[in-house]
């Protein structure tokens, strides 16, 4: 790596996410069936029809993860904790297994000196809620405030941080307006709703948390970089927009009660009723605030219904994502977000790395490569002023890539999806090695 610890503040977190679908296996330890099972199970929504079912069967191999992420060096781990493990009826009684899952899983991070991160929801829900509508629903802020209780009445003691919710724009729009992920609706009313109960539902988990004496709070939001795809008005303006609907909607709800004028002239005759009254809920204060970012777009107008915008390929080196290499924007948001909306609050980057066509028996330099560019980026942020406090890779190993199934690699360790065998990239070995230094 061309950074190392040592250029960075003390107590500054280095740490790794995964999330608990990607990852655990739900087919296991008594969690409930979620949307993800059936969206998976539905023909065309997942390449192959592939599930979570086992997915790298951490749910077993918890050990051996805990014993990687101490190899690594981490100071932190950032994962999430399955609604429809914890409930698996999503309300009503707890899984008792599930509960202690997550109590030893904090319990061996601690162990072995890592700090806990947790997100509540990173997007398997209870498929009994999604029968009752799931985000559509109002009352999901308060279905999810009761599974806040639940989980942090065991585990809210000794995590290092909690959010409520991983990346609110893909819970709300691309799940609910472009039908890529679970429930994969098309529909602009179930995504008005959506992204605006995905917010109610952050400020009342925060309450919930907050009630129960939880430390540490914040939100976990996911940015592009926007290009305008030329030089017209009209492309500009289609960029504009989708920064709105991508970039502003949900901070400019949680740091400035508001939404963007220009995305409300679309969504506002959809929105649920008294949308205007929920902000001082929404507001909730926080410790701090995160950011995921892997990737720029080019954004050009499309004749048609509003928003009218589409993607178009870049120029740039891609990953295996087809996602341009664009460490700039990482630099960029950090500053941005900072000087336009948190104010000086602690920022981390909860998730930033890219998928590569990796085997087992090849050096991942590409990788290596990709994470220098982007800590480079976030260190000139810092350089800058940007309060950085930690830098999160995604991911620790190979996992589900949800209706990408398991082809997309962007795993520190590899995962063999026959043998479940976890062999540390070339890319763990010189983090470890940057970590040590
Ligand atoms: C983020 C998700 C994470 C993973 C990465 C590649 O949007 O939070 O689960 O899918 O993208």
């Amino acid at each position: 790596m061309t950074f190392k610890r040592s250029e960075f503040p003390k107590g500054f977190q280095f740490a790794a996410a995964t999330s608990s679908y990607q990852i655990e296996g739900h087919g296991h330890g008594g969690a409930g069936p979620t949307h993800w099972d059936t969206f998976a199970a539905t023909p065309g929504n997942v390449v192959r029809a592939e599930n979570g079912a086992i997915a790298c069967d951490h749910y077993h191999r918890m050990d051996e993860d805990l014993d990687l992420m101490q190899g690594l060096g981490l100071d932190a781990y950032r994962f999430s904790t399955s609604w429809a493990r914890v409930l698996p009826e999503g309300r009503g009684t707890p899984n008792a297994d599930g509960l202690d899952f997550y109590d030893r899983l904090v319990d061996g991070l601690l162990k072995r000196g890592i700090n806990p991160m947790a997100t509540l929801y990173h997007w398997e829900l209870p498929a009994a809620l999604a029968d009752l509508g799931g985000w559509r629903n109002p009352d999901i802020s308060h279905w999810l405030a009761d599974f806040a209780t639940v989980i942090m009445r065991r585990i809210g003691d000794r995590v290092y941080s909690a959010a409520p919710i991983n990346e609110p724009w893909c819970v709300a729009w691309l799940s609910h307006f472009m039908g890529h992920h679970a429930p994969g609706l098309r529909d602009i009313r179930a995504a008005a709703h959506a992204m605006h109960h995905v917010l109610t539902g952050h400020g009342r988990a925060v309450q919930a948390m907050r009630a129960l004496g939880v430390k540490n709070l914040g939100a976990v939001c996911n940015f592009e970089y926007v290009h305008p795809a030329d030089d017209t008005a009209e492309a500009a303006a289609a960029a504009r927009l989708y920064d709105g609907i991508y970039n502003r909607f949900f901070l400019g709800g949680l740091f400035k009660g508001a939404y963007p004028p220009e995305v409300m002239e679309g969504l506002a005759p959809h929105m649920p009723k008294g949308w205007q009254d929920d902000f001082d809920l929404i507001g909730q204060p926080l410790d701090w605030c995160g950011l995921n970012y892997y990737t720029c777009k080019r954004i050009a107008p499309v004749k048609g219904a509003w928003p009218g915008h589409g993607e178009v390929p870049g120029p740039l080196p891609k990953t295996q994502m087809g996602w341009e290499i664009y460490p700039e924007g990482l630099e960029y948001f950090l500053k941005w977000v900072d000087t336009e909306y948190t104010k000086g609050l602690p920022l981390y980057v909860t998730e930033s790395g890219m998928a590569n066509a990796d085997r087992a028996d090849q050096p991942d330099q590409a990788r290596i490569d990709y994470l220098n560019a982007h800590v480079a980026a976030a260190q000139r942020a810092m350089a800058a002023g940007a309060p950085l406090k930690g830098y999160t890779f995604w991911s620790l190993m190979d996992n589900y890539e949800w209706a990408l199934g398991y082809e997309k690699r962007f795993g520190l360790i590899h995962v063999d999806f026959e043998t479940l065998k976890r062999t540390p990239k070339a890319s763990y070995h010189a983090l470890a090695a940057a970590l040590a230094s």
